[in-house]
């Protein structure tokens, strides 16, 4: 069992590089099964759900090279379409494999993901987006199978902007015949990196980053040299690490636009931001002012910051309502941080939470991975030692979070065992 140690009322400062996108990373990772051939992807971060990505890619039968920051997958011999139950439980985001396997192999096997830490996650809107496709389901025991002669085209609609929905559509129908058109489209930048990969590769796909995405089916992909975009939420969670500890920060590698609605609720709570393209500057004040939010869809303010921004408004000034409205349990870090002195009531869909002056250090135990960055920010301002365990969900999507925290200034050590 992994836990940090940290010892809390720090100010950060400095300078932090953000690395690629997990969310990026992951259905770009599976799309490399669409072409028998050579991909390769640069600023894929080290971290533990694109280290499972690989190890399924392998038991499909690519190879994945590391080579310094390159990885080098050869996807020519994969005749594998069965993604392993343990490892699709373990991590449920994997559920993306089943477009591109379909897309390249036409069937494809794979169980339900199951729930997780932050609600049931469904993938209703993944099957019914793939019988449109012409795609044959049988369901036994939880173990789903997928066959078809062809991947037909449709038009779907739908019901919500389901971001692993829309990614399965585009990779399912890559390779397919005519052109598929998807309508309430998720909208997200990481969807825009998809398109872009898969366009490299050879697709014929527009409209990515807008709520219309038509694909027109190829027959044929290319090898392909891939940059991943930056992590919009890694660089959203310094910046409040910054603003929590009252700090001046610089965060860099990033793309500006994609955090706007951060930027925008970072500058209503007090931060001053010095805002480039490529790299954002923040001084906070010495406390925080409290503001209401409200999770959507992109571009809207993102699920993923909701519970980093709940932490950094337990030390503001005043009270302040979030609302989480796109997972229904997305609070499970809530009574962890009240331990701390945070003072949260939360109601359904609502968190209520009343700034306080003090925060003390506490044992605390991460829950899922945003929570476990909630909790990390929460010790980071508290008073005295914080002891996190369960990191290794953090660690699954925060590349080396202690190394560049502590490049901040911070005092934060891995410790190991109970
Ligand atoms: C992606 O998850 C991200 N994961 C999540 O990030 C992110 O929170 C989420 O999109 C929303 O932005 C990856 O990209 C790997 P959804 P995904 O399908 O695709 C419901 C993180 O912390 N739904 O847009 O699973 C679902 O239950 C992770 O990095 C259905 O009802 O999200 C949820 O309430 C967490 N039926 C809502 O839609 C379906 O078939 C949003 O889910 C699919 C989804």
């Amino acid at each position: 069992m992994l836990s940090y140690i940290i010892e809390g009322g720090k100010k950060l400062e400095g300078e932090v590089h953000i690395s690629g996108s997990k969310n990026a990373s992951l259905p770009i990772i599976a799309a490399t099964m669409l072409n028998k051939g050579i991909s390769k992807l640069y600023n894929v971060p080290e971290i533990h759900d694109t280290k499972m990505m690989f190890e399924i890619l392998k038991k499909l039968g690519c190879t994945v090279k590391k080579n310094n920051k390159k990885i080098i997958i050869d996807s020519s011999k994969a005749e594998g379409y069965k993604i392993p139950e343990e490892l699709m439980r373990q991590m449920r985001s994997s559920v993306v494999l089943a477009g591109a396997i379909l897309g390249r192999h036409k069937k494809a096997e794979f169980s339900y993901p199951g729930g997780c830490d932050i609600g049931a996650r469904p993938i209703d809107l993944h099957l019914k987006s793939f019988e449109k496709l012409g795609i044959l389901i049988s369901e036994n025991y939880g173990n789903i199978s997928c066959k078809c002669d062809t991947i037909d085209n449709a038009k779907i609609d739908l019901d919500f902007p389901s971001v692993g929905a829309t990614e399965n559509i585009m990779l399912a129908s890559t390779l397919g015949e005519g052109t598929t058109i998807i309508t309430n489209a998720a909208r997200e930048p990481e969807i825009i990196d998809l398109q872009n990969f898969l366009n490299r590769m050879g697709a014929q796909i527009s409209g990515a980053g807008t709520n219309i995405i038509q694909i027109k089916g190829v027959k044929k992909l290319k090898d392909v040299s891939y940059n991943i975009m930056p992590d919009r939420i890694e660089a959203g969670t310094y910046l409040c690490a910054g603003a929590i500890t009252g700090g001046k920060i610089k965060i860099t590698n990033i793309v500006s636009e994609h955090l706007t609605p951060i930027i925008n609720k970072l500058e209503e709570a007090g931060c001053s931001l010095n805002v480039q393209k490529d790299n954002i500057e923040l001084i906070a004040p010495k406390r925080v002012k409290a503001v209401d939010l409200k999770t959507m869809p992109y571009p809207g303010f993102p699920t993923d910051m909701q519970s980093v921004f709940v932490s950094l408004l337990t030390t503001a000034k005043g009270t302040s309502i979030v609302v989480e409205n796109i997972f229904e349990n997305r609070y499970k870090f809530v009574p962890e941080l009240s331990r701390m002195g945070a003072k949260i009531t939360v109601e359904g869909k609502a968190a209520i939470i009343k700034g306080v002056r003090k925060i003390h250090a506490a044992n605390v135990k991460a829950t899922d991975l945003r929570g476990g960055a909630a909790l990390v920010l929460e010790a980071l301002v508290a008073k005295g030692e914080t002891k996190i365990e369960n990191i290794q969900y953090i660690l699954r999507g925060y590349e080396k979070l202690d190394d560049k925290l502590k490049k901040l200034g911070a005092k934060i050590s891995i410790k190991e065992g109970e």
